[in-house]
């Protein structure tokens, strides 16, 4: 008995060490003639590793039963691969073998044994295939006692240090994450002897960098006049080009182990491998260059922008994508292009260009009525750019492509649309492609779930490790069908409803040294609030505006700016606008549109309040509640107010409501979690109870405050009255409980702000505001309406 559980025993120490033994397979020095090596299905099959051990190369799978032969640093914690045999034809995973033949030819077969890729080499004596510890895989011939082949002549998407980078070869990114194909953009030197990223697209080419704004190589330090055409990274991480281009890893120094790879996104990056982690640090990035300077990105009249920091694609008012799995496909147009100028008009987007492709008739000092007419009688004319910049800069263009979108950028772009579509009386028509993106035309290239690669602290590289790491196909083509579900709905309405689309006025990055001026040093406070005070202030160009000091905001500035112009691009009639911001370190400043009148709770609250008629309510329940809707549902739900309330609700002359405060739970989020809200916001009262329970929060809590507010409108009580006198046991809901209960013991009436005219007095109106604020406080956030169905219900009374 003791024996047998011995035995039992001693087979299990035996299997085990077994296993673990075969689970990591033995790595081969080299590859001898005659020998092959076959995809690892099975344990004990060899790679190929080099002498030191840093790179390893033997088949890797790409894709679902597709292989590429490979080469890749052993260590690194995703086992970055840096070259690749057969890159656009992978293999399945039966029976294809790489096998190094007697004659000295190195071959790669199929299932079928059809040659996939070799080396077409050639040696009558006795050779070897080896990686040497430069990751170079080379076959030697031992006799000649030198390489007659070496992968470094023919790189992929990765140049590692001490591999030339000479006048025939070319890196290629990849398509996208997770595909080995190539891609569309390249590393190579030109015909001017100048190294180069090119878009190479299906249709056009372009070079964006270096980009040369009119200026030439030599304002870049470089040169045209050496031929020799070689670059190389060197040991240490500095890299040299005969073009006299120069640049050091950040970690500059021999150690590190390195890699220049020119990602997907169309960005070279240096990476330099952290060992601890196996993570990649990002040692160096080409300077004037980011995301959305990349040609190609959006494809024809595709415009890159930020929101979130990171870059994303947006098709312009009135197009859609044409390849909802593709942003490089573009954008077309959902109407039919006419070439007859007397039917066409120009649609505006500000602080965007589509870079190159302009006509020859490109004019600087040109009016610009006389470049709009230009190009409206060109029927080759697309679209045309203009600078408002003084200069007076018109470019016409054929294409537009390479479109984008800067903050700070002064250019305005045009394109030309059938005069139907923008039913403008004036002709141009002022929209903005921000706006439109709230029309949800628009997908997320990235999100954040960079892998393999570690978090740099500096935001800017943040968001390309972030753009880098993550192209969930699958995520953008569901968001793409979403989005194709609510555009193709959207579009129609918004064509018709053109008082709703964005008019867009110059969103603008304003100095602080501007802004201490139009407040006249912060002298005249009008308001405080959680965020900082407002102080009212007149610009140069005389316009009234409410400039907001914000304090405690974390962010960076450019991670600011991002945020920043996501608001600023959101165009509502209920929603105050905001005309730019300031961003000078720990300066940050919004500047608002100034609104006369005053909050509402001043009309409702104040010692001596100016009458509000039930007309005048009613109207100011439905304009907030069509600005919430806009902020939660035409805006892809991401803006939650957070702080509804009477204070936060600004009236005009009209006594049009304006909801002020808005998107400030993006600026002030919570940097160390990404999800939700970390910590309470918004003001006692109108808060939801699900800000208490911790629980996640979403539009329903502000639905939540909004019915709040209407109690109060209808009441003409304020609800932190209650909170002050009564126990705490359930305080939030004691405005809503004196409501009910008076309404069932002593009828509607008696709840009524007794300060509205009788003669006003409408019980359906009423009612109907009752009603829709009970619906809306109720505890569980899933049994209260939508914003959108709140302006639908308020709505109804008026047929
Ligand atoms: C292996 O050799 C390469 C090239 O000589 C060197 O850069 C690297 O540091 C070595 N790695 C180890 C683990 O010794
Ligand atoms: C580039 O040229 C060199 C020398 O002429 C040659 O050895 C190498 O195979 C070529 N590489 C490619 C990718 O054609
Ligand atoms: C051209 O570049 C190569 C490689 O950087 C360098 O060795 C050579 O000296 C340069 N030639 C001239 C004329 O500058
Ligand atoms: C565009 O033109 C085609 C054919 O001329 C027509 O079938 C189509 O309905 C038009 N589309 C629009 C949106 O007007
Ligand atoms: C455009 O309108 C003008 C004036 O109304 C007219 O003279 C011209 O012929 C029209 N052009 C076309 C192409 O219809
Ligand atoms: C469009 O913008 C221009 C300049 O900002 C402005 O003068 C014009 O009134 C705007 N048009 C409309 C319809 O708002």
């Amino acid at each position: 008995m003791e024996f047998a559980r011995f035995f039992i025993l001693l087979c299990f120490v035996t299997t085990t060490v077994c296993i673990k033994a075969s689970s990591s397979p033995p790595g081969l020095p080299s590859l001898r003639e005659g020998s092959s090596l076959a995809v690892l299905d099975k344990q004990n099959e060899a790679f190929l590793v080099s002498p030191n051990g840093t790179f390893s190369a033997a088949f890797r799978e790409v894709g679902i039963n597709a292989f590429c032969f490979s080469i890749w640093f052993t260590n690194s914690a995703d086992k970055t691969i840096v070259w690749m045999a057969n890159r656009n034809t992978p293999v399945s995973g039966k029976k294809s073998r790489m096998t190094l033949h007697k004659n000295g030819n190195m071959v790669l077969t199929d299932a079928f044994g059809s040659i996939v890729w070799s080396t077409n080499t050639f040696s009558a004596s006795a050779v070897e295939a080896r990686v040497l510890d430069t990751g170079n895989l080379v076959l030697f011939d031992q006799a000649k006692k030198m390489v007659i082949w070496e992968s470094f002549d023919f790189p992929t998407d990765t140049l590692l240090p001490l591999q030339p980078l000479v006048k025939n070869t070319t890196l290629v990114s990849m398509r996208s994450k997770g595909t080995s194909l190539n891609g569309i953009y390249n590393l190579k030197f030109d015909d001017n002897n100048v190294l180069n990223l090119i878009y190479n697209g299906p249709q056009i080419s372009s070079i964006y960098w270096p980009r040369q704004p009119g200026g030439d190589v030599f304002d870049l330090g470089r040169t045209p006049y050496n031929s020799s055409r070689v670059a190389i990274l060197d040991e240490f991480g500095r890299f040299l080009s005969s073009d006299l281009m120069e640049f050091r890893a950040s970690d500059y120094g021999f150690g590190p182990k390195r890699r220049l790879t020119l990602d997907y996104d169309g960005i070279l990056r240096l990476y330099s491998l952290d060992e601890s982690t196996g993570l990649w640090d990002i040692s160096w990035l080409p300077g004037r260059i980011d995301s959305c300077l990349v040609d190609g990105l959006c494809g024809e009249y595709g415009i890159c922008s930020y929101k979130n920091v990171k870059p994303a694609c947006i098709c312009p008012f009135g197009f859609e994508r044409n390849d909802l799995s593709d942003w490089s496909k573009g954008c077309r147009p959902s109407f039919n292009l006419s070439h007859d100028s007397n039917m066409s008009t120009f649609m505006r987007l500000h602080h965007t260009d589509y870079y190159g492709y302009d006509l020859e008739t490109i004019r600087f000092e040109a009016p610009f009525e006389q470049c709009r007419n230009s190009c409206l009688t060109d029927s080759r004319c697309r679209g045309f750019g203009y600078s408002f910049d003084g200069k007076g800069m018109c470019f016409p263009k054929s294409q537009l492509v390479n479109g984008y979108q800067m903050p700070d950028s002064q250019s305005v772009i045009y394109i030309k649309v059938p005069k139907k579509i923008v039913s403008s009386p004036t002709g141009t028509v002022n929209a903005t492609a921000e706006g439109l993106s709230c029309s949800g035309a628009e997908v997320f290239l990235a999100n954040n779930d960079a892998k393999g690669e570690k978090r740099d602290k500096n935001g800017y590289v943040k968001y390309l490790v972030a753009f880098v790491g993550s192209f969930g196909v699958i995520e953008v083509i569901c968001l793409g069908l979403w989005w194709w579900f609510i555009y193709r709905k959207r579009v129609n309405e918004e064509v018709i409803n053109m008082g709703y689309i964005a008019v867009a006025m110059g969103f603008k990055r304003f100095t602080y040294k501007e802004l201490k001026r139009a407040t006249k040093n912060f002298k005249e406070e009008v308001g405080k609030g959680g965020f900082g005070s407002v102080y009212k202030g007149t610009l140069e160009d005389g316009r009234v505006v409410a400039v907001k000091r914000l304090e405690g905001i974390l962010q960076g500035n450019s991670e600011f700016w991002a945020e920043v112009s996501v608001i600023g691009n959101i165009n509502h009639r209920n929603l105050v606008k905001l005309w730019g911001f300031c961003a000078e370190d720990e300066h940050k400043l919004l500047v608002y549109d100034y609104v006369e009148n005053s909050s509402l709770d001043k009309f409702l609250f104040s010692a001596s309040p100016p009458t509000l008629g039930l007309e005048q309510r009613y109207k100011i329940a439905v304009g907030t509640a069509k600005g919430l809707s806009y902020l939660h549902e035409e805006c892809l739900e991401w803006v939650l107010h957070c702080d509804v309330k009477p204070q936060n609700i600004l009236l005009d002359d009209q006594l049009e409501p304006k909801v002020a405060d808005f998107g400030m739970s993006k600026l002030f989020k919570d940097v160390t979690h990404d999800v939700g809200f970390s910590r309470v916001r918004g003001t006692r009262g109108y808060l939801a109870p699900e800000w208490m329970m911790n629980m996640k929060i979403d539009a329903k809590a502000d639905v939540y405050s909004y019915g709040i507010v209407l109690l109060e409108l209808v009441s003409g009580k304020c609800v932190s009255d209650f909170l002050s006198a009564v126990a705490q046991d359930n305080e939030f809901n004691h405005l809503v409980q004196w409501m009910t209960k008076k309404i069932q013991q002593e009828g509607l009436k008696e709840v009524i702000d007794p300060r509205i005219p009788d003669n006003e007095l409408d019980m359906m109106k009423v009612e109907r505001l009752v009603n829709v604020a009970l619906s809306c406080v109720q505890d569980d956030r899933h049994s209260r309406p939508a914003m959108s169905k709140v302006v639908e219900l308020l709505l109804e009374t008026d047929e």
